[in-house]
């Protein structure tokens, strides 16, 4: 009797399917397997196909590119010894169990069986075996970078992973193609920014990828120096006498500069963006200068700003009655109130502005 001369190895029934017209198999539609994991090699035959009381098969004879895994007789098996502890067979269904797989194991398997009829039947599919990504870390040649006067490679690494392939992000952006500035290279593994800009800072990930597994490293957010810019000193011109007064200097600038402050000229003690009178007395009018220096970038800027005395009936009226005096001393509560007030909504926004641009 005459039936087909083929077994099917059933992969995942949908590519047995494209095994299954005779031709030789090999390669089309493989396994997928992971290091250390397991994998079955079925077949498409049961024990009910098979007209028989005793064992089905007279021989079941498995290869891994064409050289023995198994060959198994009603009599007797014989295992070759690297397979010895790491394969089971199923002499009624013919099926291959194979585990601690390595990369080695990527190959062609095939199967010869000659069943209780003396029908041969054969088969073959493909297994490649792959190595799980893991920690993927990206790291940049250097730290120190100066807007439009520094270049930077960033490299990936993994610890483990076979058949990776690359692919990098900037924020939520994939980086496809390469610019004359940014090149991909050295096999996806490195991405190179020409002349940075500070609108380069990233954050850059690295997604690593396999059939079996991805991972995706910790950001990379680069600190790119520029500046001191726009300085410029936030505060009233016009101060009375005993007033709260604070100035606020606002500049551009990564990293944050240090800021000195000096008056008419002369240094003072104060440090930060922020210069705070407590009491307006008569030696605090005049120019102000806020000098930010940022040590990155070795840039300075200076701004200057004059605070005035504002013509004032109430210091004149010092001396005078007591009514006049509370009701000045309303007038400057009410004053201080107000100008607190927009400077500390000026700051508010000077500084969520500086957060979103930096
Ligand atoms: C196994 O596949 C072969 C080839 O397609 C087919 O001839 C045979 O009938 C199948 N056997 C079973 C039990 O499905
Ligand atoms: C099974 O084999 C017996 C004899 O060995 C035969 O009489 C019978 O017809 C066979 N059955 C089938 C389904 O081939
Ligand atoms: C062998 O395969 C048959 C058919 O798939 C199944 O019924 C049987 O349980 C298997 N035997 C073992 C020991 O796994
Ligand atoms: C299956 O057997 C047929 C006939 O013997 C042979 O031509 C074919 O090459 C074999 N296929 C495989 C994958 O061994
Ligand atoms: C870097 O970029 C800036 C602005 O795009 C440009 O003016 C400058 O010439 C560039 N420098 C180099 C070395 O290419
Ligand atoms: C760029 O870097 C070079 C070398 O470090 C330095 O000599 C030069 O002054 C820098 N230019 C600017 C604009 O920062
Ligand atoms: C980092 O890599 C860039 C691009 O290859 C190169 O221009 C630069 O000199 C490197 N910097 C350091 C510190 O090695
Ligand atoms: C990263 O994205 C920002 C915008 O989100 C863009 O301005 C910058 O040029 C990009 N840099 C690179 C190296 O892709
Ligand atoms: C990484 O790449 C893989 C394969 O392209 C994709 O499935 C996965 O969603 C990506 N992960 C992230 C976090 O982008
Ligand atoms: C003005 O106030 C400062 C402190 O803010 C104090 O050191 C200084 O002595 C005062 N000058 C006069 C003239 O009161």
């Amino acid at each position: 009797m005459k039936r087909p001369q083929l077994l099917c190895i059933n992969v995942f029934m949908l590519a047995a399917l494209a095994l299954c017209p005779g031709q030789a198999a090999l390669g089309a539609g493989s396994l997928t397997g992971v290091t250390g994991g397991r994998t079955t090699f079925e077949t498409n035959l049961s024990l009910t196909d098979q007209n028989t009381t005793g064992p089905p098969f007279r021989s079941i004879v498995w290869l891994f590119n064409l050289n023995n895994i198994v060959l198994y007789t009603p009599a007797g098996s014989l295992v070759s010894p690297a397979y010895r502890k790491r394969i089971s067979l199923n002499t009624t269904s013919g099926w291959l169990d194979l585990w601690d797989l390595t990369v080695g194991d990527s190959g062609a398997y095939t199967v010869d069986i000659t069943t209780h009829t003396d029908q041969q039947l054969n088969g073959s599919t493909g297994l490649n075996v792959y190595e799980r990504v893991s920690s993927v870390s990206v790291t940049p040649n250097t730290t120190e970078l100066l807007e439009f006067n520094s270049s930077v490679r960033i490299s990936c690494h993994v610890s483990t992973g076979t058949s990776l392939s690359y692919l990098w992000m900037n924020g939520s952006s994939e980086i496809t193609v390469s610019s004359d500035r940014v090149q991909v290279g050295d096999g996806g593994t490195s991405l190179t920014i020409l002349n940075v800009t500070r609108y380069d800072r990233g954050p850059y990930t690295c997604n690593v990828s396999n059939p079996v597994s991805n991972d995706v490293g910790r950001p990379l957010t680069l600190t790119i120096g520029y500046g001191p810019e726009r300085l410029a000193i936030i505060g009233p011109s016009l101060v009375e006498f005993g007033e709260v007064t604070v100035l606020y200097c606002s500049a551009m600038s990564v990293p944050p500069p240090s800021y000195t402050w000096s008056l008419n000229g002369v240094h003072t003690t104060v440090q930060g963006p922020v210069y705070v009178i407590a009491s307006v007395n008569s030696s605090d009018y005049g120019k102000y200068t806020c000098t930010a220096v940022n040590t990155l970038t070795d840039l300075s800027q200076a701004a200057d700003h004059v605070v005035s005395l504002k013509e004032n009936r109430c210091s004149a009226a010092i001396a005078t009655t007591a009514a006049v005096m509370a009701a000045c001393l309303v007038a400057v509560a009410a004053g201080v109130g107000v100008v607190v007030g927009v400077i500390a909504r000026r700051v508010y926004k000077k500084s969520s502005y500086e957060i979103t641009e930096l």
